[in-house]
């Protein structure tokens, strides 16, 4: 599986999709055995995945509104930032983050989810 021309360390890393299957300033849901993640796609093109359930009730992230580098949730509007999966003061909570990568146009997302930050 692993190419030549990937300098990227991909272990662990399973490849999702291409970037262009993420819509701009939104997300796409992978199910997996760790649950249904969130992959976001930010204002720069830039990657992060969350587990799909805000840290207030459980909302699905991935149908709430980017803006940059934060969404906010559908269902109460907290705004939840992208790169620590962290509510914004002045709520509090954070959801679980997992590891993503863009590699030559290909999205890899690994299941085994970061420290909080
Ligand atoms: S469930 Fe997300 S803000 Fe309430």
């Amino acid at each position: 599986m692993s190419s030549a021309t990937v300098s990227a360390d991909l272990t662990g890393f399973h490849q999702i999709c291409a970037l262009e299957a993420i819509p701009p300033l939104g997300a796409r849901v992978v199910a997996t055995e760790a649950g249904e993640i969130a992959v976001f796609r930010g204002d720069q093109d830039q990657l992060f995945a969350l587990l799909d359930r805000c840290p207030h009730k459980a909302g699905p992230l991935s149908q709430g509104i980017v803006h940059g580098t934060s969404v906010t949730c559908p269902l109460h509007a907290w705004k939840i930032e992208l790169a620590t999966g962290c509510a914004q003061a002045p709520d509090e909570g954070c959801t679980v983050r997992f590891p993503v990568q863009l590699v030559e146009g290909l999205v890899y997302l690994s299941i085994t989810p970061e420290h909080a930050a």
